[in-house]
């Protein structure tokens, strides 16, 4: 891929099959999707904004110190990605074209450091004991979607990759507190990429990251798409303002992925 191949839509046709496998399987590998460039430039703001002494304050724009939170004020790189293809069209086709960016936080994980197998928030379609998953035939509705962008090459298990339950966002369950879950027989799968691949997730889907066996840090740029129904998640939430620089030079795409929409059921 050269650099002009980059930041272009799928064609229509491709993107509907993208759709279809995503809905079936609960993820889609998007290959790579950065240059060299973007890749290093997102990773220095990651660390610029991870050292910023304001970060480490007891509110600090930070999730357990390992999940930096709303990039899109700190720097325009981030903020771009949020419209960047082949992801942003597809975000779209799924979750409509009034959707927005409900988060965007960047992971940062010490060596060693990982999560346990989750979903992401509530489960959205729980089932009972008695009924052992959703019907493959009926299509799930998807709320969210996270994209995630390593900012490393992680191509062997020591790279600490991401690891998903292929279709189990059906299974109407959080998953089991087991190492290797498995459901309807798929076991999970490792998503290798070199820096600057994607991959995009069903928020339902079981899902863990794994350590990193290495001595680099595991770093990974996100954004976190939903449809409009669901709220943005900006903290401090009710006392949040978006500052005036995030909308600098943003187009109507933009602005409305940022929040800015048109008025609607409720409001
Ligand atoms: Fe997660």
């Amino acid at each position: 891929m050269n650099d002009t191949q980059y930041n272009i839509p799928f064609a229509t046709e491709e993107r509907q099959r993208i759709v279809d496998q995503f809905n079936r399987d609960g993820y889609y590998f998007l290959g790579q999707v950065l240059t060299y460039h973007e890749v290093s430039t997102l990773k220095s703001v990651i660390e610029r904004k991870y050292n910023d002494p304001r970060m480490h304050e007891k509110e600090g724009d930070h999730i357990r110190g390992i999940s930096l939170m709303r990039m899109y004020e700190y720097d325009h790189a981030f903020r771009d990605l949020i419209v960047h293809e082949p992801f942003a069209s597809l975000a779209e086709d799924i979750l409509g074209q009034d959707c927005h960016m409900m988060s965007q936080n960047s992971l940062r994980y010490p060596p060693g450091q990982a999560g346990g197998w989750h979903i992401d928030d509530r489960l959205h379609f729980p089932l009972p004991d008695n009924v052992p998953c959703h019907d493959p035939r009926i299509p799930l509705p998807c709320f969210v979607i996270n994209v995630l962008v390593p900012l490393i090459d992680v191509e062997t298990l020591e790279d600490g990759p991401t690891q998903v339950v292929p279709s189990s966002h059906y299974s109407g369950r959080k998953p089991p507190s087991e190492d290797n879950p498995t459901f309807n027989g798929q076991e999970p799968i490792s998503l290798f990429t070199k820096a600057g691949g994607a991959y995009m997730f069903n928020s339902q889907i079981w899902h863990r990251g794994t350590p990193s066996c290495t001595d680099q840090h595991r770093l990974i740029a996100a954004v976190t798409y939903s449809q409009r129904i669901i709220a943005q998640r900006l903290y401090p939430f009710i006392d949040y303002k978006m500052p005036e620089h995030v909308l600098d030079g943003a187009d109507q795409r933009l602005q409305r992925l940022l929040g800015r929409h048109e008025k609607g059921a409720f409001g």
